[in-house]
């Protein structure tokens, strides 16, 4: 049925609340999500949900499961238990419908010696049943988006390591697909290919793909992400938005101190105040790991004053991301 058919069918708040719907289907949906090998138990039931048009950070340290899960959603590895669904589609019961939507980077690039680069695109486009003469007007337009164009002619092999890695994001790209699962696109690149593989991602954000991208590179991918996801051994251990997990790690604080005089006495002054975990001394000033809150906080500069001493600054450092995820991952967490 055409959308004017269903539209004539129907009255109009139905016909808006059944598009509002389709929009808020989620792109990813993983329940229960388990994968064993022999014995061993990669996955131990992941529950995931990424809304449409999100750009979703999956962190974890090696062998963690990111790859294995992405693997699943790509449709190249069957799930032991639970089940994966691609806007609404399982990936064991209808993985030609969840290939058409995909474009999936492995974390590992194949030979393609007898390949020129656009040869290489125009293969994988064939394969994707596109028409030559379609191909011949997009082929250009990715290896653009891609900074490739002056590629085109040069063999697969003779590209350096990012460069193959922006031919493989294309190569991904020739159907127009809606979710782009990415593992690890920037491991190994320079910090300018990096930062060039950054924008490229942004530009496809903008195009309203949803991108799910792992990645050890954690404050990279704080500036790009809306989501992140930490898995570790097998389990979800945090999912949210980068800055709610910051907060609900926040407990955790850094406090920065600088004095005009008085260092000795006032180290141990703070040594004894509650909430101060561990106190240390560098060139600036001192530094404490603090457990309060911001009641906590301000009640303990007030202290200082009250006590009589000149503080010339007293700042609460920012825990960066890669703080938090060495907090989490530390073995389970307080999250
Ligand atoms: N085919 C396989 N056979 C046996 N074990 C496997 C297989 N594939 C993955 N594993 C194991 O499953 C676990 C998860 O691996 P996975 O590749 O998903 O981790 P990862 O999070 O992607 O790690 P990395 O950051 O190193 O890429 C690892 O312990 C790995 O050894
Ligand atoms: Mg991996």
């Amino acid at each position: 049925m055409s959308t004017i058919e269903s539209l004539e069918n129907k009255d109009l708040p139905t016909f808006i609340y059944e598009l509002e719907n389709e929009e808020m289907k989620p792109m990813i949906e993983i329940r229960g999500l388990a994968k064993s090998f022999g014995t061993f138990h990669a996955l131990k039931g992941i529950d995931l949900t990424i809304a449409k048009g999100t750009v979703f950070g999956f962190v974890g340290p090696n062998g963690a499961g990111k790859s294995t899960t992405m693997s699943i959603l790509a449709t190249l590895l069957a799930p032991s238990e639970g089940y994966a669904k691609v806007d609404g589609f399982d990936v064991t019961k209808h993985p030609h419908e969840v290939r058409k939507r995909i474009g999936y980077m492995p974390d590992f690039f194949g030979v393609y010696d007898q390949f020129k680069t656009v040869e290489y695109l125009h293969f994988y486009g064939a394969s994707y049943g596109i028409p030559k003469a379609e191909r011949e007007a997009l082929i250009p337009q990715l290896l653009e988006l891609v900074n490739l164009s002056d590629k085109k002619e040069a063999y697969v092999d003779t590209l350096s390591r990012g460069m193959k890695q922006r031919l493989c994001l294309a190569r991904c790209l020739v159907h127009d697909p809606d979710l782009l699962i990415l593992d690890e696109p920037a491991s190994g690149l320079d910090p300018r290919a990096r930062i060039e593989m950054r924008e490229i991602l942004k530009e496809l954000k903008s195009m309203g793909k949803t991108i799910i991208i792992s990645s050890h590179i954690l404050p990279e991918l704080a500036e790009m992400v809306d989501e992140i996801g930490v898995i570790e051994h097998g389990s979800m251990v945090a999912v949210g938005n980068v800055s709610d997990i910051q907060m609900r790690l926040r407990v955790k604080r850094f406090l920065h101190i600088r004095l005009h005089d008085r260092l000795d006495e006032a180290e141990q002054f703070l040594r004894d105040r509650p909430y101060v975990n561990r106190l240390l001394r560098d060139e600036n000033g001192l530094q404490i790991h603090f457990g309060g809150q911001d009641e906590e906080q301000s009640a303990l500069l007030l202290e200082l004053i009250t006590a009589g001493f000149r503080v010339i600054s007293f700042s609460e450092a920012q825990t960066n991301l890669e703080d938090v995820f060495l907090e989490i991952t530390k073995g389970g967490g307080d999250i």
